[in-house]
């Protein structure tokens, strides 16, 4: 089977070709630079950016691929969640595609393609394992119990990890999109000078209560503010570094859980979070002692790509759901396969 998977639900332009025995023939992905400016994605010009590199970025995927139209055997497209005047692109250029050459269209929900973006990489990132997502618009822990059957655990209440990164990272004064500048600052600074409370994480929380998986970034962001107004000035990568430190033991902590409630040997990460360093590290010390693997997608298959909608679009065709030209674009969708946790 080889697919061709379509991505557009944010400000990433991105197609790929997927096979279901040689993984990723090709991917192109288009960040969109305007947004920098304004200090975050503005929908109305993500969707025209869209629109001018969508046919370009396919034609280099399938050219790079050395695959032709005819040798496709579906198109996968991002079809929820995300800004939907985004989304909508992505969908109707691919169903029309796929209508014009008589190719059935597989709706991928995107945070589905991010469960599957470590197994591109790594062959034994596969269910059952525990998983956790964490990218700019959602913050998800799980418990796989197969592709396609999610048991969510935890969620968070206000920002998710990434937005909890990206307004800190405005308010130390770093660029937009500010994950990674906040990880670079954060590495030179002194973990000892600057600690922040750690979210949702007391001791005596026990499995069963509502706050046991769940997280919360909001009022870390308020104590990172309040840090910076200090007089003298705390060292702005000693506070870059305190909120690090906090954000990732809170995540550490609440997937060990996870880890230890199902009896897990396996923990997956995903989404633009997930290709932090310190992050994927402090898992991984955490989780060896329990007898757990991480496994972490590189940094360009844990942000937005149209490979991991390709690969997680190969297994919903497996499951024979595909749709026609009525497809559209949804701004919210629940993850496909939930069961009661
Ligand atoms: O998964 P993603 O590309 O898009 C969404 O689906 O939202 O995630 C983007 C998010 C942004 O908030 C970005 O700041 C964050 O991932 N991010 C990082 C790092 N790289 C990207 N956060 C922390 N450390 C990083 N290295
Ligand atoms: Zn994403």
């Amino acid at each position: 089977m080889v697919v061709l998977g379509v991505e557009t639900s944010c400000d990433e332009t991105s197609a790929s070709v997927v096979t279901d025995d040689d993984g990723i023939r090709s991917l192109v992905i288009l960040s969109q630079d305007a947004h920098a400016v304004f200090g975050g994605v503005v929908p109305e010009i993500a969707a025209r950016a869209h629109l001018t590199a969508i046919v370009p970025v396919v034609e280099r995927a399938l050219a790079d691929a050395g695959v032709r139209a005819q040798d496709l055997d579906a198109v996968a497209v991002t079809a929820a969640p995300g800004l939907v005047g985004a989304l909508l692109v992505g969908v109707s250029w691919s169903t029309a595609y796929a209508a014009a050459i008589g190719l059935p269209v597989v709706p991928v929900h995107h945070m589905e393609g991010h469960l599957f973006a470590a197994s591109l990489e790594h062959p034994d990132a596969v269910p059952p394992f525990t998983a956790l997502l964490v990218s700019g618009g959602h913050t998800l822990l799980l418990d796989v119990e197969a592709w396609g059957t999610y048991r969510l655990l935890g969620s968070t209440r206000d920002d998710a990890a990434g937005e909890a990164f990206d307004k800190v990272a405005k308010l130390l004064g770093l660029p937009y999109p500010g994950g990674r500048h906040v990880e670079r600052l954060a590495t030179t600074g002194n973990p000892s000078r600057v600690r922040f409370t750690r979210p949702m994480l007391r001791r005596d929380q026990r499995l069963g209560d509502d706050d046991y998986f769940d997280v919360s970034f909001s009022g870390l962001k308020t104590a990172v503010r309040l840090a910076l107004a200090v007089d003298p000035p705390h060292a702005t990568a000693d506070v870059a570094r305190g909120f690090q430190d906090a954000l990732i033991e809170t995540l550490v902590e609440k997937t060990a859980r996870a880890a230890q409630a199902y009896g897990r040997d396996r923990v997956v990460l995903g989404g633009g979070v997930a290709g932090n360093r310190s992050l994927v590290d402090a898992m991984r010390t955490r989780l060896a002692p329990l007898g757990a693997t991480v496994y972490s997608p590189s940094p360009r298959l844990a942000t937005d790509n149209a490979a991991m909608i390709a690969r997680a679009g190969l297994f919903r065709l497996s499951l024979g759901e595909t749709a026609g030209p009525e497809l559209t674009a949804t701004a919210t969708a629940p993850l496909p396969g939930l069961v009661p946790a």
